[in-house]
């Protein structure tokens, strides 16, 4: 655990499924973070007000988006953060809308990194680390699957400087909910946010 209180480890559902699969692996991977001790919230995009972005480049000068919306509040919450959990399905080989829309929305935060070079996270110093959840629905191999949202996570997270620290993809998984009936997947998820959060890490 870091020295100056809890962790703040934040969920982040992509899917515009409720209580489908993705909910359910971020749901364990959240309670196990809460086991070891670190606080949890969870954002849904699809609750929430996220315009694509323009390209108008008005966050290049000041590290600021132009567009107000609900990801004014998001990019808050994603500087302030210790640890991110973003669960999305593959939707046509890639990251859901909702998931890519908030992604590109972090060109201001970009913009605040690479051309103003300013810090992203709220708190520099505070190790930040974060964790990948998805499934399809076809039967491919992984790497397949999973390899183009995959690329897409890395480069976001690299953005907010937060460390790539893990990922769990369950192939053939459609219909809601069938993600109960795996026989690993959503203890895996818990072990997973508990590893996220274990102390010295
Ligand atoms: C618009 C759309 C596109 C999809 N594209 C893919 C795909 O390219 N590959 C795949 O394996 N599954 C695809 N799926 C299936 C979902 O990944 C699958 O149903 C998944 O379990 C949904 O997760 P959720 O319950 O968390 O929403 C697609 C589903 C939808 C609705």
């Amino acid at each position: 655990m870091q020295s100056d209180g809890p962790l703040r480890v934040l969920g982040i559902a992509g899917s515009p499924r409720y209580g489908g699969n993705t909910e359910l692996l971020l749901r364990e991977a959240l309670k196990g973070a809460a086991d070891r001790g670190a606080e949890v919230d969870t954002l849904f995009l699809c609750d929430l007000d996220i315009a694509p972005c323009r390209h108008c480049d008005g966050c290049l000068k000041t590290g600021k988006c132009v567009v107000d919306d609900d990801m004014q509040m998001v990019h808050r919450r994603l500087r302030d953060l210790d640890r991110l959990i973003l669960a999305s399905p593959v939707f046509f080989m890639g990251v859901t809308a909702q998931t890519k829309a908030m992604i590109d929305r972090c060109q201001a935060l970009w913009a605040m990194k690479y051309r103003l070079k300013l810090p992203v996270p709220s708190t520099p110093g505070r190790k930040r680390r974060g964790l990948f959840l998805s499934v399809g629905g076809l039967p491919y191999e992984k790497e397949r699957l999973f390899a183009p949202s995959r690329a897409t996570v890395r480069a976001f997270f690299a953005t907010l400087d937060i460390k790539y620290s893990g990922e769990l993809f369950f192939a053939n998984i459609d219909k809601k909910a069938a993600i109960t009936e795996h026989p690993t997947a959503l203890s895996d998820a818990f072990a997973a946010g508990q590893e996220l959060t274990s102390e010295g890490t």
